[in-house]
């Protein structure tokens, strides 16, 4: 009999989020491939004291409150925090009521999880999932060069090329908010995956994906519907679109099911000064540069495929 392969060990880094909350459940319900080490929260679309509460709050949804939360950093390394209620709400995961978390948030600064989990799993076994801005990663990276090469990959969601700006005609929101840890991680030499808006905008829901998510009759059905459900107003509003792109979880995704995605293994830099389009992921896209390739940049996906996964996976929870 051929042994089953053990599931890949992640940590996610999040800013929760509806669609970061419906990344990290995806991933709880998917304990045969994926064994989460831990969820790490940064500032992002809202500030650190609600993101870290929020990842809690989905955890315990999941019925995992054994799950490690850790907070790391409050604000991009040299600037100062741009947020997006205008898109999540106040709290960041505004549309259904939520309960107060109960599950205690862990004690170690999310930095130094990141860096000891590294340490103590050997090199190329642990897999990092950033879908906020890349603060956490980069400080850790700062702070303990040593842990770099031991990364196995870093399947991140950010940027964009074809579909350009969300947060400024230029730039996406997570490279945007802090480009200079960007910028570190880019740099980095890690295997990176990035999930810019050019796939992210297939990902769109629409009433009959949202009525699979309510149709589950769970409790996590029931809050995936109604937080998509206040999701999609913003971008439909904006873009006159169906419906809203689910971003985050097209990483987790990636990870169960890589085939529903196709992209270019190219170069892909970031902008740190110019004013008007800093935070720009400069893709490479045609290979027009002699620029060593960085970035398996994504850019389809088959999003009937990728809704049904999320609908099944999504299902095994309470
Ligand atoms: C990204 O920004 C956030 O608002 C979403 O959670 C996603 O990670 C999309 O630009
Ligand atoms: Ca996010």
């Amino acid at each position: 009999m051929v042994p089953a392969m053990a599931p890949r060990k992640i940590i996610i880094d999040t800013d929760p989020g509806q669609d970061d909350a419906v990344a990290i459940l995806l991933a709880l319900a998917s304990r045969e491939e994926l064994d989460v080490l831990g969820i790490t929260a940064v500032a992002g679309n809202v500030p650190l004291a609600l993101t870290q509460r929020n990842a809690r709050i989905v955890c315990e949804l999941a019925g995992r409150p054994d799950m490690r939360v850790f907070a790391g950093a409050d604000a991009p390394i040299h600037r100062a925090l741009v947020t997006a209620e205008h898109v999540h709400g106040k709290t960041g995961l505004d549309g259904p009521p939520v309960p107060d978390p109960d599950m205690d948030l862990q004690a170690q600064n999310a930095v130094d999880f990141i860096i000891e989990t590294l340490m103590e799993h050997p090199p190329g076994t642990v897999t990092l999932v950033p879908i906020g801005p890349l603060t956490n990663i980069a400080l850790a990276f700062e702070k303990a060069p040593e842990i770099v090469p031991r990364v196995a990959e870093i399947v991140l969601m950010g940027g964009a090329y074809f579909e350009v700006g969300n947060i400024t005609p230029a730039a996406e929101f997570n490279i945007y908010v802090d480009p200079e840890a960007a910028e570190i991680v880019f740099k980095s030499g890690v295997p990176l995956v990035v999930m810019p808006l050019d796939v992210t905008h297939k990902a769109l829901t629409s009433r009959a994906r949202v009525e699979a998510f309510r149709a589950m009759g769970t409790e996590t059905g029931r809050m995936v519907a109604a937080w998509t459900d206040f999701f999609e107003r913003f971008d439909m509003e904006k873009y006159g679109s169906e419906g809203a792109p689910l971003h985050d979880p097209c990483t987790i995704a990636y990870l169960l099911k890589p085939d529903l995605f196709s992209g270019r293994h190219i170069n892909v830099a970031i902008e740190t000064q110019s004013d008007l389009t800093r935070g720009m992921t400069v893709a490479d896209w045609w290979r027009v540069t002699d620029r060593a390739p960085n970035a398996m940049f994504i850019g389809d996906l088959d999003a009937e495929g990728y809704f049904a996964l999320l609908t099944e996976r999504l299902a095994r929870l309470p």
